[in-house]
């Protein structure tokens, strides 16, 4: 065990690598930024994935991972993760989260937004601030050396004031050379997520799905990937991917023209 930990810290060689990483990941999600709007297709932002991260030499995590069809997750409304791009058309008062991870010379980036499109219902609003609100609550809790559990202690202290549910099935991860990969990150608490601890040099994401209703999750069975709220509920979700050093958590998928700390959607 010890010898597996030791692997997750990374040298300082290995800290740029993932810099270097989240960076051109946080150039593409800038890019989407630019291009995700009313009468846009999921289909649409996926191919803007694959050509902007393919045209820089890089390439998309999910295209083939574990049989995933496409380069990006899209998922609208009621959808808590892992929408499958397709034919579906962004309309007015439409919540859509856009997942994006790419491979840099071998380490991963991986981040995901969601974004108001038109003019969206006061739940719409509320639900993606607070999922916003969480992932930075989520942050400021870091300290190095801190227990994963932190997180989940933060997002759940923050759901709960705007009496939304914090979904548990879906969990953060540590990310390197690897999509996903040890620690686990559960935006709730448990008994595994207060043992592992953050030491600098551990590289991980933090996803919190908010929903508006219960916080129970479907999957759909046809596809393999989509999973929805059970209540029908709205659902919305942030990701950074954060690297843990001597001083403090570093986000390593923020660059200055995305959504800063304190936004107000
Ligand atoms: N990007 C997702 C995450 O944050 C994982 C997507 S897996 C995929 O961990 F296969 F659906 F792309
Ligand atoms: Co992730
Ligand atoms: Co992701």
């Amino acid at each position: 065990m010890l010898i597996g930990r030791r692997r997750l810290r990374l040298t300082e060689t290995e800290r740029d690598a993932m810099r270097a990483a989240g960076r051109f990941n946080a150039q593409l999600m800038d890019f989407l930024r630019q291009n995700i709007g009313l009468g846009v297709t999921t289909a649409e932002i996926d191919q803007l994935v694959f050509d902007y991260t393919l045209s820089h030499g890089h390439k998309p995590a999910p295209l083939n991972y574990q049989g995933f069809p496409k380069s990006c997750c899209t998922s609208v409304n009621d959808v808590i993760c892992h929408g499958i791009p397709g034919p579906y058309r962004l309309k007015d008062g439409d919540i859509v989260n856009v997942d994006v991870t790419t491979i840099v010379d071998g380490w991963f980036g991986d981040q995901s937004e969601t974004f108001l499109i038109g003019k969206v219902s006061k739940a719409a609003r509320r639900v993606t601030q607070c999922s916003f609100e969480c992932l930075w609550a989520a942050i400021d809790n870091l300290r190095p050396g801190s227990p994963v559990s932190a997180i989940g202690e933060a997002i759940v202290r923050h759901a709960r004031k705007y009496n939304y549910s914090v979904v548990e099935e879906y969990v953060g991860h540590g990310v390197g050379r690897a999509f996903h990969q040890k620690p686990n990150v559960p935006h709730v608490p448990n008994a595994q997520s207060r043992r592992d601890r953050l030491e600098p040099g551990i590289c991980f994401t933090i996803e919190p799905m908010i929903n508006t209703g219960s916080r129970l999750t479907v999957l759909d069975e046809r596809d393999g990937w989509t999973v929805t709220t059970k209540d029908g509920g709205l659902s919305a979700q942030f990701e950074h991917t954060v690297l843990m050093t001597e001083k403090g958590p570093e986000v390593l998928t923020l660059t200055q023209h995305g959504p800063q700390k304190g936004h107000r959607f």
